[in-house]
């Protein structure tokens, strides 16, 4: 049954341009000018959406609104204002009253039509419903300067609610956070345009079904064997949601290239679990950054990308041998101190891969006492995403079999004792901090670092 729509404006052929679009688009409408002729047909029919102008010479919409509150939530009916100047107070004050929507005045017909859409939860056939990429709405809120087109996901449909260059109001976004939503969504060009990614859009959107199951059951794997390790239980539950929600929002990214699955599938395979520790070096990696408040997605794209991907090199390196190297003769030793070098060259491959990426897979074993491999840097040389990773993968060196507190705070307390110089303090107090352990004494004047200006 077609969904029936009363429009009210005091203008009459903007009352009849939107009612007849309407009805041109699936809709049954009616019109009419003033508040009073809206009470007398809604005595005679059901609507399941009034939009209505806000300013009329004899009752506001927003009066309307209260007046007939009851009654619309009685009979299931929504309401949408059209508005041409209402500030962000005044339209936060009226959602928190219960209006479902805003649209501005003046308004192009398929911005209406996505708007009336998403009220009533009618999804839009003209979208393609495979191709979108998840962001968390708060995060996006913060760091959004951009305008994209945005979708929702309702009732398992990508609804559109803003095109390109619509303005959508931080109130309104905010209304949609305030309600519990965690989620926007973007297209595969947007989201590499939000991440400043620029992967080509072609390798991004273009994938067999067989290749689809396959990435689904890795990506599965990998946020499972984070999500259920046991140090996990010990992290702060706040970072630990965000650090997983962040994880899983760029690995997607990872995910859909078709070189980059490839690397991670090599890295999962034969008996290689490059891959899980990669997880969860990009995992720890991204709770630390955001600790640091680095959480604009630039930064944590990058990171979580370099954290997953730094030790594909090890993949032409003996199992065995990276589990145990020190039982290994010089060569051996010589091969596992290459395998950023063999990183850097795998990664290179891929076209379009962040330059810090690269950088981090070069870096993530030299130190900050001089003497790591296998260029042997100096701390100054050293880019602060690899000396985060760098930190982290030692961590978990020490953490191999822990999984209570007490062995967490035995492998930091063996960090801070044999490699606070070489590596970074801030790291390791950090750590202390985001497992709930006392920092040791010596280290709270160590300062955290909250700058992100000069990284982005
Ligand atoms: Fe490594």
């Amino acid at each position: 049954m077609k969904k029936n729509i009363l429009v009210i404006d005091d203008q009459l052929d903007l009352a009849e341009s939107v009612g007849s679009f309407l009805a041109t688009n699936g809709y049954q409408s009616h019109y009419c000018i003033s508040t009073a002729e809206a009470q007398t047909l809604l005595k005679k029919e059901h609507f399941d959406l009034i939009i209505s102008d806000v300013v009329m010479p004899e009752q506001s919409g927003i009066d309307f609104f209260m007046s007939i509150k009851e009654d619309l939530r009685k009979n299931q009916t929504s309401f949408i204002l059209m508005t041409g100047d209402l500030d962000s107070i005044s339209m936060q004050k009226a959602y928190d009253l219960g209006v479902d929507e805003f649209i501005s005045k003046p308004f192009d017909l398929d911005d209406l039509k996505n708007v009336v859409g998403l009220v009533l939860r009618q999804a839009d056939p003209t979208i393609d419903q495979q191709k979108f990429f998840r962001v968390s709405l708060t995060e996006f809120i913060q760091s959004s300067a951009n305008r994209f087109d945005i979708f929702l996901q309702i009732d398992s449909n990508f609804m559109c609610l803003a095109r390109k260059g619509q303005e959508l109001s931080d109130a309104r976004l905010q209304n949609y956070a305030k309600k519990g939503l965690k989620y926007v969504y973007l297209t595969a060009a947007d989201y590499t345009k939000y991440i400043d990614i620029q992967f080509s859009i072609s390798t991004l959107v273009q994938s067999k079904p067989l290749e689809q199951v396959k990435k689904q059951k890795l990506f599965t794997h990998l946020t499972k064997t984070i999500s259920t390790s046991a140090y996990c239980e010990h992290m702060n539950s706040e970072i630990f949601k965000k650090a997983l929600t962040s994880f899983e929002n760029y690995s997607q990214i990872a995910f859909s290239h078709e070189d980059i699955f490839k690397i991670l599938e090599s890295m999962s395979s034969e008996g290689h679990d490059l891959a899980d520790h990669g997880a969860q070096v990009s995992f720890l990696s991204t709770a630390i950054a955001i600790h640091w408040k680095w959480t604009h997605p630039k930064i944590l794209s990058k990171i979580a990308m370099a954290g997953l991907l730094c030790d594909v090199g090890l993949r032409v390196t003996p199992e065995l041998f990276v589990r145990n190297r020190t039982q290994f003769d010089p060569q051996h030793v010589k091969q596992f101190e290459n395998h950023p070098y063999l990183s850097y060259e795998i990664l290179s491959t891929i076209k379009d891969i962040p330059e810090e990426v690269l950088l981090v897979a070069q870096q993530h074993h030299e130190n900050e006492g001089g003497f790591g491999f296998p260029q042997r840097l100096m701390k100054e040389k050293l880019h602060p995403y690899s000396r985060l990773i760098h930190g982290v993968s030692e961590f978990f060196d020490h953490l191999d079999s822990a999984g209570s507190k007490s062995d967490i705070q035995k492998a930091l307390e063996q960090l801070y004792s044999f490699q606070r110089k070489t590596i970074s303090l801030q790291v390791i107090k950090t750590l202390f901090i985001i497992f709930g352990i006392d920092v040791p004494k010596d280290m709270t004047g160590i300062l955290l670092p909250y700058e992100t200006s000069r990284m982005i």
